[in-house]
Formats: structure tokens, C-alpha cells, sequence
């Protein structure tokens, strides 16, 4: 039996006492740990310990890297395109990724959007393409080349499980330890997937307030930061932009429901705070892959961006054209005075639409494609007392009470002067 160079008793010491690990022993605990030397016990230690006393650049850099290791590295340096990636911290009703993807490639820049799916109240990407008749999440990594390299241009399909193994071992962890929420746990293990993915540009979504996973905008910034810093140290072109997530973005939650909105939005309308979300996003990915002067918008406007969805969906089994679910129940709650929406809370809204079956409460869960919610108004709309505010839809009118619960106070109608309009880009981020 080969001797272990490292003790994992000792390096969660070190770690106890606020010390640091050298690069070797970061690189022999993941390897060990992924091969299953070092005991989950010992890992969710440490994990503990990284959570109460931090890690220095250097340690997250090493963690990053070795995650990378523990997997494959895909490599597309043999496209005559360049490539940019977007990653999300995920939100309520964020369909961005949908119109986002095609609109970039337009530009002749190569999108390889690995993607996940949802786990409690934020919906994932992939869900929400499987509402789309035959639409297949699951490519090859030749698949994935060809797609990239012939004239779609992008792919949203799932990650593979050869990415980033040790991340997936450690995340699953994390999440049953209560140790999700350290930051150089959570940089590590979205820069590991990303880096091993490997794009070249890569712009992430950071959100902030109610309905995003950093509550704080402070945190949410040094997230950032730590993300940037993690991938342009690996050598791939990064920025973050700050984001506010106290509000549902656009008017529907869940999934069905996601892609109508995002087929509007790459038709040349969609509401106002997608558009904005998804103009922003391709700009800074174009801008990052030498493209700063691209009119996004006209890509928009003239059918460009539209064509290229139905290529992609069509290259991925689906038809375009299919109807998409449509939920049995629904149930509309009404204005009860009149007034203006002065707030309308995105984490209760997440989670009713969850209860309502848009989400999933463990990994192997199904999702209900046509649950959700369509918001009627939002914040700082005029309402009259009687107007519809929002319509739940489920498969099942029993699902209707607990989501109801969930929204209880989570919206309200007041005075104009109670509305303070908030931006919904806050920072962009670089190194
Ligand atoms: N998403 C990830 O992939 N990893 C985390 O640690 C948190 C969110």
C-alpha cells in the first residue's frame, strides 16, 4: 500500500488553529478525499474550519485548481471562434441563460453553457428546456464540439459527471453539514466547473437580496471578487456583475411559463428587467471576447438571435414550434385596494412556486413543467382594487393553500412615495 504524505488530522488542525495549507497538502486532501481516503467526517471538519477561519488567495486558488484536477478538462482551442460562458448564483425567475445564449452566438462567439438543474426555490436551466417537446439536455462531449463549432454556435446542455468529480463529492457534503454558505467554498466550487468547461470568457451573474443565495450585498461582492480573481489567476477572461434579486425577475416563475417569456424576449419585446439583464450580459461576454462596439440589440430586434434559438432547439431534438404545457388549475389573486405594488418579495414568490411543483425538493425529484406563477404587476405599478395581481398554476388545486401560505405578506399595495425604484445592475467587477 503506497504511503499517504499527509495526515488529514493534522491539516484539519491547522486549519482549527488558523493556520494555512501548503499546495501539496491542498492537492493530496482532494485527490485523497475524492478517492475516498480521507472520511467524510474529516472533510466536513475541515470544511467547517474553512467556513469559521477563511482561506487565504493562494489556498482558494489551490482548492480551485485540484478540483479541476479531480476531472476531466474539455478543450476547446481547436474552434476558429472564441468562446464565453455566463454563470449565475442563481435566482427567481431567471430565465436569462435562454435568450442569452443564442444572442451571443450570433456574434460568431461560441456559447458552451454547461448547465444544472434546480434544487429548492431557484429554478434551473435545464428544467425549464425540458418543457420544450424532445428537447435533450444530455450531449456528448463530441456533441457539444460539433454544436459549438457548426452554425448554432452555443449549447445549454448538462454538465457532464467527468467535470470537477471532487466538487460534486464535497458539494453534496456541504450541503448536509451546514457548510454551504463559506465563500471560499463556494468560489472553489463554481470556478472549478467553469474552469474545467473550458471557456475563455467568462461573466458571472452574482446576485444579491431576498431571492439570491448571498442575502448581503457585501458578501455577494466578495464573492465577486474572489470568482474574478479565481479565473483570470486560471487564464480565462473574467468579470461579475452585481445584481438585484429582492424582486422576481420578469413576469413568470417556473418553467413552461420561463421559456414563453424568453421566446418573447428573443422575439424583440419580453419585460423591461429581462431585456435589460440579458443586454447587459451579452455586452460584457462580447466585450470580453474583443467584441465591445456589438449591437446586441439589433440581433434582437431583426430576427437574428430568433433564428438561432430555433437552430439550437431543433439541434437538440426539440421543436420550436411544439405548444408548451399548460398547468390543469390555476387560481388569480386580485388587488385587494388600490394603490401602487410597493413590494414584491422574490424569495417567498420562489418558494410558492416551488410548492406548486416548478421546483424539486431532492435531486432525483420530477418537476411539474407547466407549475408556477405569472406576476399581473409589478413594483411600482398602479393597481386598482380588483385587479388581478399574480395567477398560480399546478397540475393539482391542492398544491394552491401552501403557496398561498409562502406569499402571505410577501407583497404589499401602498402609497407611490413607499416605492423607491432600485437599479438592477449594481457593480460590474473585475480583476
Ligand atoms: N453553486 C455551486 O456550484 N457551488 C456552491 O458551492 C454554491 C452554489
Amino acid at each position: 500500500m503506497a504511503v499517504e504524505p499527509f495526515d488529514a488530522v493534522q491539516l484539519i488542525g491547522a486549519k482549527r488553529d488558523g493556520g494555512s495549507l501548503t499546495t501539496p497538502q491542498i492537492q493530496w486532501l482532494v485527490d485523497a478525499y475524492t478517492r475516498g481516503y480521507v472520511a467524510d467526517s474529516q472533510m466536513s471538519a475541515l470544511a467547517m474550519a474553512i467556513l469559521l477561519n477563511g482561506m487565504s488567495r493562494q489556498e482558494i486558488r489551490d482548492l480551485t485548481m485540484a478540483m479541476v484536477a479531480s476531472g476531466e478538462r474539455l478543450d476547446f482551442s481547436g474552434l476558429d471562434k472564441p468562446t464565453a460562458d455566463k454563470h449565475s448564483t442563481g435566482g427567481v425567475g431567471d430565465k436569462i441563460t435562454l435568450p442569452l445564449m443564442p444572442l451571443v452566438a450570433c456574434f460568431g462567439v461560441a456559447v458552451p453553457q454547461l448547465s444544472g438543474r434546480g434544487l429548492g426555490h431557484t429554478g434551473g436551466t435545464l428544467d425549464k428546456l425540458e418543457s420544450i417537446p424532445g428537447w435533450r439536455a444530455s450531449l456528448s462531449n463530441d456533441e457539444v464540439f460539433a454544436q459549438l463549432a457548426g452554425p448554432v454556435g452555443g449549447v445549454i446542455c448538462a454538465a457532464g459527471a467527468g467535470l470537477a468529480p471532487a466538487d460534486k463529492k464535497l458539494y453534496a457534503l456541504r450541503d448536509t453539514t451546514g457548510t454551504v454558505e463559506a465563500i471560499p467554498l463556494i468560489a472553489s466550487s463554481i470556478m472549478s466547473k467553469k474552469i474545467a468547461e473550458g471557456t475563455g470568457v467568462l461573466v458571472l451573474d452574482v446576485k444579491f437580496g431576498s431571492g439570491a443565495f448571498m442575502k448581503d450585498f457585501a458578501k455577494a461582492r466578495e464573492l465577486a471578487q474572489t470568482m474574478v480573481e479565481l479565473g483570470t489567476d486560471a487564464g480565462v477572461a473574467t468579470s461579475a456583475l452585481l445584481t438585484d434579486m429582492n424582486v422576481p425577475l420578469g413576469l413568470t416563475i417556473g418553467n413552461a411559463n420561463e421559456v414563453r417569456e424568453s421566446v418573447e424576449v428573443l422575439a424583440g419585446g419580453g419585460p423591461a428587467d429581462v431585456l435589460e439583464l440579458t443586454v447587459a450580459l451579452a455586452r460584457e461576454m462580447l466585450s470580453l471576447a474583443g467584441q465591445p462596439d456589438a449591437d446586441v440589440e439589433a440581433a434582437l430586434t431583426d430576427g437574428r438571435a430568433m433564428d438561432r434559438w430555433r437552430a439550437f432547439v431543433t439541434a437538440q431534438g426539440g421543436d420550436p414550434d411544439a405548444a408548451l404545457p399548460e398547468p390543469r388549475e390555476t387560481h388569480t389573486v386580485v388587488a385587494p385596494s388600490s394603490g401602487v405594488l410597493t413590494r414584491q418579495e422574490a424569495l417567498p414568490f420562489g418558494i410558492a412556486a416551488w410548492r406548486l411543483g416548478a421546483g424539486r425538493a431532492r435531486q432525483e425529484d420530477p418537476v411539474v413543467h407547466a407549475a408556477g406563477i405569472e406576476l399581473h404587476a409589478k413594483p411600482g405599478d398602479t393597481v386598482t382594487a380588483g385587479q388581478p395581481l399574480f395567477t398560480l398554476a399546478a397540475d393539482d388545486a391542492a398544491r394552491f393553500e401552501r403557496a398561498l401560505e409562502a406569499l402571505d405578506g410577501a407583497w404589499e399595495i401602498g402609497e407611490a412615495s413607499a416605492h423607491t425604484p432600485s437599479p438592477l445592475v449594481v457593480e460590474r467587477v473585475t480583476q
